[in-house]
């Protein structure tokens, strides 16, 4: 016989951080070496300022001040955290993970600690993870961080994803709870569809290239950058999304008009709101579009835009929202989660 644990009946999200790059960079100092203007990129993206993070700032860097703050918000102390995931598509060290380094650096240390790779969905995996492992008795707090650094892996002259990306870290302390604060997630892929959004060449690749350049005096290769099929990740979000988003409604037994506010990951106002639209939302729930200055920071965009809504005191305190991230993979994943 083995003897197995049983976790908390019910987890929720109990406290929040972010961290912002300092620098904010306008639509006008984009083009100043992208082929575009700052009405297109309002009109097409709703964007108008994202954050770039300082030379060497690393994922790292950002990830741990969100982290520090979220603990402190949940009243708890970095000793009490048990499990530290971290979700990032841009940790550029191969090992140790950069929870693993996130942990080491608030003083987490002896807290279990792995990283997390859906990309833009990473936030709201992460979630489902951390309400799996309170439910099953694996932790009884999690610190769960959505973190990127864009910069890394954008052409700043690629009209295809320049103008949209941004850097940043959010976190969120799950615990947890006597009364339902996560339901059901609605989660999977459209893995045939990967070609949609990818990075262009592996890092071996790019060595070996760099050293055939070096070998044979040719021209060394561009750094690694990603590629995107903005129309086609466009079209799948609209109507694809929306279902996925309107399943995780059903699953949790939340109407819209029960909803305080809709987070869905932050590419574009343009999906923000048509998703909306296609969900028949009701005026008085509030629409996160943290997008507009923040860019679309990936991993980071839903934590960033929870902790606003909060932090500003659009949302109250034990509200509803429901959560959806798409991206790479393509992978998705949507919950609707109480507000801290
Ligand atoms: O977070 C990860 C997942 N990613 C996403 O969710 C991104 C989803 N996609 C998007 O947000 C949008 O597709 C983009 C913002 C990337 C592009 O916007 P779009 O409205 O889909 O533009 P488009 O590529 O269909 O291009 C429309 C027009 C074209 O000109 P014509 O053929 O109509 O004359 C393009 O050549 O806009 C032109 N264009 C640009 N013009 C100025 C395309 N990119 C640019 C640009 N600046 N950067």
């Amino acid at each position: 016989m083995i003897s197995t644990r049983r976790g908390s009946e019910h987890a929720r999200i109990l406290a929040t951080g972010a961290r912002r790059p300092d620098r904010v960079v306008t639509n006008e100092e984009i083009c100043e070496v992208l082929d575009s203007s700052d009405e297109w990129i309002r009109t097409r993206t709703g964007i108008v300022t994202r954050r770039f993070a300082a030379p060497g700032e690393t994922v790292v860097d950002l990830a741990a001040p969100a982290a520090e703050q979220a603990v402190q918000r949940a009243g708890l102390a970095a000793g009490d955290i048990d499990a530290v995931i971290v979700a990032t598509s841009t940790h550029m060290v191969s090992m140790p993970s950069a929870a693993a380094l996130t942990a080491a650096r608030i003083g987490a240390g002896p807290a279990t600690t792995f990283d997390l790779s859906t990309a833009c969905a990473g936030f709201t995996h992460g979630v489902a993870v951390a309400n799996d492992l309170i439910r099953g008795g694996s932790a009884r707090h999690v610190l769960l961080v959505g973190v990127d650094r864009m910069t890394d892996v954008v052409d700043p002259t690629d009209r295809g994803s320049a103008m949209i990306f941004g850097d940043g870290a959010g976190a969120a302390v799950i615990g947890p709870s006597d009364t339902p604060g996560i339901g059901p997630t609605i989660w999977g892929s459209d893995a045939d569809q990967w070609e949609a959004l990818y990075q262009t060449a592996s890092w071996t690749e790019y060595r070996d290239q760099v050293g055939q350049a070096r070998r044979t005096g040719g021209e060394e290769p561009d750094w690694p950058v990603i590629t995107m099929m903005g129309p086609k990740i466009f079209r799948w979000a609209v109507w694809e999304m929306a279902g996925v988003a309107r399943k995780a409604l059903e699953a949790a037994e939340v109407d819209v008009a029960d909803l305080a506010a809709f987070i869905p990951h932050q590419a574009n106002v343009r999906i923000i709101d048509q998703m909306a639209k296609q969900l028949k939302l009701p005026d008085q729930v509030v629409i996160a579009r943290d997008v507009i200055d923040a860019g679309n920071t990936t991993g980071a965009s839903i934590p960033l835009a929870m902790d606003r809504l909060i932090s500003e005191g659009q949302v109250t305190s034990g509200g509803l929202a429901l959560l959806i991230g798409f991206g790479a993979g393509l992978s998705f994943s949507a919950q609707v989660v109480r507000l801290p």
